[in-house]
C-alpha cells in the first residue's frame, strides 16, 4: 500500500466555545486532534473526558485524543472507551510499562499512540513501540500552539521511518507542533504519515482549504515508493 500523507488539525487553535462547527469546518481532515492538559505534565490547561465525549458525539472525523497528563495508566483507556479512534499517552509520564497501558488501549477499542517530547530519544523506545500504533514526535515542546518548529526532531522521524520500512515497527508516524506551509515538507520528506497542524488550519480564512493545500504540499514532499 502507499504511504499517503494525513491531516489532523488541532482543535486546541479552535475557538471552543463552537467546538461542533470548529469540528464540521474540517470534515475532510482525516483525524481531529484533542490536546488533553492537565497543568501538571505541562504548564496548561485545557479539556477533559467530559468535552472529548461531547465532541465525540459530534465530530464527523475520527478523535485523535493526545494526553499530555500524568497518570495515563489511569486516565487515558477512558477516552479509548468512549471512542477515540486513536490516544496517546506520552512516554515521559508512564510509570509502568507503555506495554501493558498499550494493550489496554486496544483492548477498550482504540489505537495505541505514543508521544516523546522534543528532548526524549526515540533510542529506549524501539522496542515498546511493537506494541503501539501511533509514534507522535513533538516537534514543539508540548503545552502551546502557535511554537516554532524544532527541525532537530527531524532525526527522530527518520529513524522511525527507517524501522517501519524495515519491517521493525508497524505504526503511523506522527508529527505535532509548528507545521505549516514552511515546514511540512520537510517533515515529509523525513517520513512523517500524519501531520497535525492547529494554527495553519484554524488560522487560515478556509480551513478545509488549508487542509487540502497542506495535504498537496506534503504528497509532493514524499519520498519516492
Ligand atoms: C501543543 C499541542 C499541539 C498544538 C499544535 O502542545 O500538542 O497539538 O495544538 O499547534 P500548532 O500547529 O499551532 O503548533
Ligand atoms: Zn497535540
Amino acid at each position: 500500500m502507499p504511504r499517503r500523507p494525513m491531516i489532523a488539525p488541532s482543535l486546541l487553535s479552535a475557538d471552543f466555545a463552537r467546538l461542533a462547527d470548529e469540528l464540521a469546518r474540517i470534515a475532510d481532515a482525516d483525524w481531529a486532534h484533542v490536546d488533553v492538559m492537565d497543568a501538571h505534565f505541562v504548564p496548561n490547561l485545557t479539556l477533559g473526558e467530559p468535552v472529548v465525549q461531547a465532541i465525540q458525539v459530534v465530530s464527523p472525523v475520527p478523535l485523535d485524543c493526545h494526553l499530555m497528563i500524568e497518570d495515563p495508566e489511569r486516565w487515558a483507556p477512558a477516552y479509548a472507551e468512549l471512542g477515540a479512534r486513536n490516544v496517546t499517552v506520552h512516554a515521559e509520564a508512564c510509570t509502568g510499562d507503555p506495554r501493558a497501558l498499550a494493550k489496554d488501549l486496544r483492548a477498550a477499542g482504540s489505537l495505541a499512540g505514543l508521544a516523546i517530547k522534543p528532548g526524549t530519544p526515540i533510542e529506549g523506545y524501539t522496542e515498546v513501540l511493537r506494541d503501539f500504533d501511533t509514534l507522535l514526535v513533538m516537534s514543539v515542546e508540548p503545552g502551546f500552539g502557535g511554537q516554532a518548529f524544532m527541525p532537530e526532531v527531524l532525526d527522530k522521524v527518520r529513524e522511525a521511518r527507517r524501522l517501519v520500512d524495515t519491517g521493525h515497527l508497524t505504526l503511523l508516524v506522527e508529527i505535532d507542533g509548528g507545521i505549516n506551509a514552511d515546514t511540512i515538507e520537510a517533515a515529509a520528506e523525513a517520513g512523517v504519515d500524519m501531520f497535525v497542524a492547529g494554527s495553519a488550519v484554524y488560522g487560515a480564512d478556509d480551513p478545509s482549504a488549508a487542509i487540502a493545500a497542506l495535504r498537496a504540499q506534503a504528497a509532493r514532499s514524499f519520498p519516492e515508493q
